[in-house]
Order: C-alpha cells, then structure tokens, then sequence
C-alpha cells in the first residue's frame, strides 16, 4: 500500500487570507497523522475566466491541464475555501470548471474527479463558518461524480480561532478537524485499494 497522498488547495489569494491560514493548518494536521501532503496555490495556475469561445479557439489552457494533473498524482483533494454570498468564490469554480473540460491520454472528462476522495473546509469571521459554501461546494463536486466525505470543517468566527501556537483553540474545531482528515485518509485508502 503507497503512502497516502494528499492535497490542500485554498481557494483564496488574498494577502493574509483566513482560508490559506486554515489551509496550512489543516496540511500540518496530515502531515502529523502520517501521510504525505502536498499544499498548492492556485496562483500558480492562473486561468482565464472559463469561455466556451475561447475553449473552441484555443483549447483548454495548459494550466489547467497541470492542475488536472496535480490532482491526479494525489489521493485525496482538501478544498479549503472562503464564502461569498453563500457560494464559493469565483477563483475556486474557475479552477473546477476548467478541470473538467480536461481530457488527457486515456482519462475522460472529469475521471479525476471519480477516482480519488475530496473533503472540504471553509473559514469565515461569521458565525457559520462558511458552512452555506460547503454545501454549495458538496453540490458541485457530486454533480462531478467525485466521492466527498461527509466530515467537514466550518470555521466560525476564524479570526479568534487559533491559539499562540496556531493550533485549533476550541474543542469542537479541533475535533472537526481531526474527523476530516482520519475519515478523508481512511476514504482514500478503500478507494485506493478498490482500485
Ligand atoms: C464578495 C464577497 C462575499 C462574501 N460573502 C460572504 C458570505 O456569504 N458569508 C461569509 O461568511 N462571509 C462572506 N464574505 C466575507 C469573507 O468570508 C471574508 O472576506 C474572508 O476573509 C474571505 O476569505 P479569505 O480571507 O480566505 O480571502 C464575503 C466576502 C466577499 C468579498
């Protein structure tokens, strides 16, 4: 049995983004449960907002066949991403759409998706954490037939969540957290197997 591998993708670039402190976070919390974790910046895959012109004219970007593929070399996916209005932000459902418009050798749209496990986490400064988000994100990663694990982490009130050592401060956060990553290592693991 390989090493679990997993990636954490925030979907924020924002100087002092609260989502990629959480990313880094949630990346230690794998890395202490033993596997390898990879954490990736999506601005290091810039892609144009998706046209279906542009996809006609000059195929699907190179980037996002490199994202495709970093995605592919892993086990299990982390989303780590901010709320707006209730939904995910436009950077991340960019990155999704594009990735699913990829074929690559062998690989039918949206494989990479089916293949591999996927779990979330929002942080937000209100009090539900970006939870609507999640839900928002579950409904786009199922309609691309992707298997997400139920446990999640929804950060509320973000900017008072940590302690001085930049650990979870509350129980039920750091149990949140701790569910994720056990349950997203196990999902990985049987769908590895299974494969
Ligand atoms: C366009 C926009 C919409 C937002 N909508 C929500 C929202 O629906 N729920 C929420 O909790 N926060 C919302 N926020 C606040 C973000 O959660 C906050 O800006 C957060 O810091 C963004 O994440 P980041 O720090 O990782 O970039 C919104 C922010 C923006 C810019």
């Amino acid at each position: 049995m390989p090493t679990v591998k997993i990636l954490v993708i925030p979907g924020s670039l924002r100087t002092g983004s609260i989502n990629a402190r959480l990313a880094a976070v949630v990346a230690k919390e794998f890395a202490l449960a033993g596997v390898d974790v990879t954490r990736l910046s999506l601005a290091d895959y810039p892609l144009p907002l998706y046209d279906g012109d542009l996809e006609a004219k000059s195929g699907v970007p190179k980037n996002a066949l490199n994202l495709k593929r970093m995605l592919g070399a892993h086990h299990g996916v982390v989303f780590v991403t901010p709320e707006y209005n209730s939904s995910l932000p436009p950077l991340l459902k960019n990155a999704i759409d594009w990735i699913t418009r990829v074929e690559d050798g062998n690989e039918t749209q949206g494989q990479v998706f089916r293949e591999r496990a996927f779990a979330m986490a929002s942080a937000s400064e209100g009090k539900l954490g970006g939870s609507r988000c999640l839900a928002a994100l579950r409904l786009i990663l199922s309609g691309c037939r992707a298997t997400v694990i139920p446990n999640q982490l929804a950060l509320s009130f973000a900017d008072q969540a940590y302690d001085e050592r930049e650990r979870l401060k509350h129980k039920a956060d750091s149990d949140a957290l701790r569910g994720m990553v056990t349950q997203l290592i196990d999902v990985a693991q049987q769908m590895t197997r299974g494969a």
